[in-house]
């Protein structure tokens, strides 16, 4: 494990220090950032991470014999070993750098699914999925006269699952373990063990997950798992596809070019050993040393302490959040990521974005990349605040105090 000091005790005040953008010092007032799902900020240790990559080891990998590419190597593989350690995964090849969540899903849509659908054959999802997790498979499914189905969610933005939505034809089961539309937190291990025990493979989205818990992928017991660099405190640009080996090793490769090959003739090209297979041309490199940085960085944290800090933000918003006239809170389901999505009668979105904005408050307004979900709750789009381990109760009042402003002009 690549554990590092663990600090005493949570303090929010002392952890806000480690993130230069919450000084505020480029801002004419606070920066109250609560746009955490769409991404997170960097702490300083990222940051300087990229620049002494850049600064003393930058060349590019693998191929190359002198020392500076080896010690970028080291530097880019070490960074794969950490995010082993993270996410708990049986071996370093399961490990496969992509450019995040998207890029992972397509790549288990082109490379493991494709190859073994056939017409009448269906996959499922979700009511809550993001757009990432939906269109990659529908686009495999129209070319091989698949379908694609979901399983529908409740009033509170809860599943609704039926075992039997899991058929005998169902090649894959995809779902979300944290809506970023309605934070809900899925029942990861339960509903793997319901699509394992009729030997259907899974994938799980964990863009949400990973920024507020520990994932461990051997006990949620999922063959694919995905995750961004950018949510979980790292750099754009880096993400992460987990995949159980035995199913990587029978994959055909996603992307043709260097890197990715073992020997190329005009007659036949033989693949790289896992998981270079899946990693073709120059990665990005910092990218990846950025988010090794990163995950240490969370590991230096008190999990459960991170835990009841974003509970107590969670409740403090929704109990705050609730007593606004016209608000509606959108998911409110028993499980919740710290996320608050709403809408509220007779303003746009965009309106309380705007106006948000104007109050020193980052928000996000939009349909989330969830339009399904917009659909099922009837809106076009909603206001969306998530929270992060950084963020303060104070700042929840502040949010609070900016959406009665809101209420009052519109009223
Ligand atoms: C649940 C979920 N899945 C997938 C994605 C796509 O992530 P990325 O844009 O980093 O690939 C997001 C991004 O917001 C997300 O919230």
């Amino acid at each position: 494990m690549h554990r590092t000091l663990a600090r005493p005790a949570f303090d929010v005040e002392t952890v806000r220090k480690d993130f230069p953008i919450l000084a505020g010092h480029v801002w004419c007032k606070p920066l109250v950032y609560l746009d955490n799902a769409a991404t997170s900020h960097k702490p300083r240790v990222v940051l300087d991470a990229i620049e002494r990559f850049y600064k003393e080891h930058n060349s590019n990998i693998h191929r190359g014999v002198h020392w500076l590419s080896a010690a970028a190597t080291k530097d880019y593989e070490g960074a794969r070993d950490k995010v082993r350690d993270w996410i708990r995964a049986a071996a370093r090849e399961e490990i496969v750098f992509t450019r995040g969540t998207t890029e992972s899903i397509n790549l288990v849509a082109r490379s493991f699914l494709r190859p073994r659908l056939k017409p009448g054959d269906e996959v499922l999802v979700t009511e809550m999925e993001h757009h990432s997790n939906i269109v990659p498979w529908q686009l495999v499914c129209e070319e091989a006269g698949a379908k694609l189905s979901h399983v529908p969610i409740d009033d509170r933005g809860q599943l609704l699952f039926d075992e039997k939505l899991l058929t005998e034809r169902t090649r894959l089961f995809a779902f979300v373990h944290v809506s970023n539309a309605l934070g809900t937190v899925n029942p990861a291990r339960e509903l793997v063990r319901a699509a394992r025990a009729r030997g259907i493979p899974t994938l799980v989205d964990g863009a949400q997950a990973a920024p507020h818990t520990r994932i461990d992928v051997r006990d949620l017991g999922c063959d694919f798992y995905a995750f961004s660099g950018h949510k979980v405190f790292g750099p754009t640009g880096i993400g992460v596809l987990y995949g159980r080996k035995e199913l990587l090793e029978g994959m055909p490769p996603y992307q043709g070019g260097g890197e990715m090959i073992k020997r190329v003739t005009f007659q036949k090209t033989t693949w790289n050993d896992l998981p270079y297979k899946f990693e073709a041309g120059t990665p990005d490199i910092a990218g990846a040393v950025g988010l090794g940085a990163a995950l240490d960085y969370l590991g230096t944290l008190d999990w459960e302490a991170v835990r009841a800090h974003e509970a107590a933000l969670l409740a403090r918003a929704t109990e705050a959040l609730s007593t606004i006239k016209g608000l509606r809170i959108i998911g409110t389901a028993k499980s919740k990521a710290s996320l608050v999505t709403f809408d509220m009668e007779g303003v746009h979105p965009h309106d309380i974005g705007q106006i948000l904005d104007q109050e020193g408050v980052a928000v996000r307004t939009g349909h989330h990349c969830a339009q399904p979900v917009m659909d099922r709750f009837g809106v076009p789009a909603t206001t969306r605040a998530s929270f992060a381990f950084y963020n303060t109760l104070a700042e929840i009042d502040v949010l609070v105090a900016a959406l009665t402003k809101v209420r009052e002009l519109f009223a």
